[in-house]
């Protein structure tokens, strides 16, 4: 799939648009429990177990991956930041998961900076590696949840148009959608403030946001990165005031507010990987507009990070 030596998940590059439907194939048997040929439930009392690296912050993902794995059956140990760890005695990141990966578990997720390189790492082992998000290069499973929810409302992600508004440039999410959407079909167009946009993006990019809600069958909002933005600026700092003003300036221009939501269609639903800041890049109120399906992704992310799993294990990936 990827092209480390193990049976890795770290990207698009080389896993066919076949082998994607098959994994949203398995999705849904998954959610509609139609077990009866594939099995999911064959790894449970085998004593494997997967472990889950997070060196940087997560809610979703980590308990979305670790969900998966235990309704598979397999025991997932988590690695949680540096506390704790023998990070904290200076340890290297490779080292702890070369040593991680020592213990035997059946894969690796993993999510961290760019101080690792997860395609290096890779070829070093024979356990499978998935990314779950690797600094700004990549969130494949992060971009499968969401086109799996674009497939699931329109039965197909092939002609749908992607609208990712915001910190783009900074944004592993959209770097993934950038590679998926070529696979399934579907546009990605981007909005945002020009030094949040990517300087080498080939496709449409709308300067204001009510021409691309009006473009758009699904409008994703992303979070601004400020912990992968060069000059931090952080609200408690002295200049409190004027984040403060650049923050609602943005809600102004690029933010998913009721009023400027009618300019997306009814039949289009409105995206956001989370965490939200609420009231920067989305409105509190949008969260229980009929077309939003901020909480569909989260359930829909565990069942295809347990259909992942579950194809990485059996080699059907
Ligand atoms: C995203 C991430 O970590 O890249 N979150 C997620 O995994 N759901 C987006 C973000 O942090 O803004």
């Amino acid at each position: 799939m990827s092209s480390s030596s193990s049976n890795s998940f770290i990207h698009f590059k080389t896993i066919t648009n076949e082998k994607i439907k098959t994994l949203f194939s398995f999705a849904d048997q998954i959610r509609l429990n139609s077990d009866s040929h594939l099995s999911f439930s064959k790894f449970k009392s085998s004593g494997k177990t997967g472990a889950l690296l997070f060196f940087e912050a997560s809610t979703r993902t980590r308990m979305s991956f670790e969900t998966a794995s235990a309704r598979l059956g397999i025991y997932p140990l988590r690695l949680d930041g540096k506390a704790g760890s023998s990070l904290e005695k200076g340890e290297t990141l490779e080292d702890t998961v070369l040593n991680v990966a020592a213990m035997d578990p059946s894969f690796l997720v993993i999510r961290c900076g760019d101080d690792l390189d997860l395609e290096e790492i890779s070829k070093k082992l024979t356990v499978p590696i998935l990314n779950a998000g690797w600094g700004k290069k990549g969130h494949p499973t992060q971009a499968l949840l969401d086109a799996y929810t674009i497939r699931r409302h329109f039965g197909s992600c092939e002609g749908q148009r992607l609208l990712i508004v915001g910190d783009v440039r900074h944004s592993r999410v959209a770097a993934s959608h950038f590679e998926l959407c070529q696979k399934l079909g579907y546009e990605v167009a981007i909005c945002g403030p020009q030094e949040f946009l990517p300087q080498d993006f080939s496709g449409k990019v709308f300067e204001s946001l009510t021409p691309a809600l009006e473009w758009s069958t699904a409008a994703m909002a992303l979070r601004v990165q400020f912990e992968r933005h060069s000059t931090k600026s952080s609200p408690a700092s002295s200049t409190e005031v004027s984040v403060e003003s650049a923050l609602n300036n943005y809600r102004l221009q690029y933010g998913f507010t009721k009023s400027n939501l009618v300019h997306l269609s009814s039949q289009a639903i409105i995206m956001h990987p989370g965490p939200i800041n609420q009231g920067t890049e989305l409105d509190s109120e949008v969260l229980s507009d009929p077309r939003c399906k901020v909480l569909d992704q989260v359930s829909h992310g565990v069942l295809v990070r347990q259909a992942l799993i579950y194809s990485i294990l059996e080699g059907k990936l």
